[in-house]
């Protein structure tokens, strides 16, 4: 499973990058409005910050096919290559997924604001090549988030869809785990909930240990280095 880092801020992107084995950036107009920024600025910012082979997710705002088509071919222009333009799972997000697609295969879309295993089948269907349920907003609406990433898994793998599941919109590790467990390629996580991830007193318990057993016989000053020499 891919992990993807859901934020347009510069240094948490360049803090997250430098510890965190991640796939790349993933924004959408809200992420991107918090920065109070120019867009063309932050997002050639947010390239340089992960490099050109990082996948960088941008999203179109228009609401109509023709008008998403022309934000998309923009947006691919000032990203460079490694980019994903993503499109909210409606009905003209369909025809513009299926439109970009048309015109351009290779052009990398995701289908976003995905809430149900039908809307994640009919844009994998129109040929997104990923799709983005949004797991915590479904489960605060008494839905069940992860049922949901196990369905499009199940249909993906059975009609043979060459789409990623990339789970999104999460408040806790278990969301995370549960999402990796019920099949999804990847996950977009906030740079608050990344960390939490690795975190467990047990572990700082058993590097407080490793290290005060190495200072009892060696002392606290020594350099493991220093003793292979
Ligand atoms: O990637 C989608 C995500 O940003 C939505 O998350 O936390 O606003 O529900 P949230």
């Amino acid at each position: 499973m891919l992990y993807y880092l859901d934020t347009a801020h510069l240094d948490s992107i360049q803090q997250a990058m430098e510890c965190f084995p991640l796939s790349g950036v993933t924004t959408n107009p809200s992420i991107i409005s918090k920065e109070c920024q120019p867009l063309g600025t932050l997002l050639r910012d947010i390239r340089s910050c992960i490099g050109p082979s990082r996948m960088l997710f941008a999203q179109v705002i228009a609401r109509e096919a023709e008008q998403m088509v022309r934000e998309a071919d923009a947006l691919r222009q000032w990203c460079g290559p490694s980019f994903s333009v993503k499109i909210p799972a409606t009905v003209q997000g369909l025809k513009a997924i299926a439109s970009i697609k048309r015109q351009d295969p290779s052009f990398h879309v995701t289908a976003t604001a995905i809430f149900t295993p039908q809307q994640a089948l009919l844009c994998a269907r129109a040929g997104a090549d990923y799709v983005a349920p949004y797991i915590n907003r479904l489960d605060n609406f008494g839905a069940d988030g992860i049922q949901v990433i196990a369905e499009i898994s199940r249909l993906f793998s059975t009609y043979k869809l060459p789409c990623q599941t990339v789970g999104a919109s999460f408040r806790n590790v278990q969301q995370i785990h549960s999402c990796a467990l019920a099949g999804a390629g990847a996950v977009t996580v906030s740079p608050d909930l990344l960390p939490l991830l690795l975190q467990h007193p047990l572990t700082d318990a058993a590097v407080e240990e490793f290290k005060r057993h190495w200072a009892n016989t060696y002392g606290a000053k020594a350099d493991l280095i220093e003793q292979l020499k």
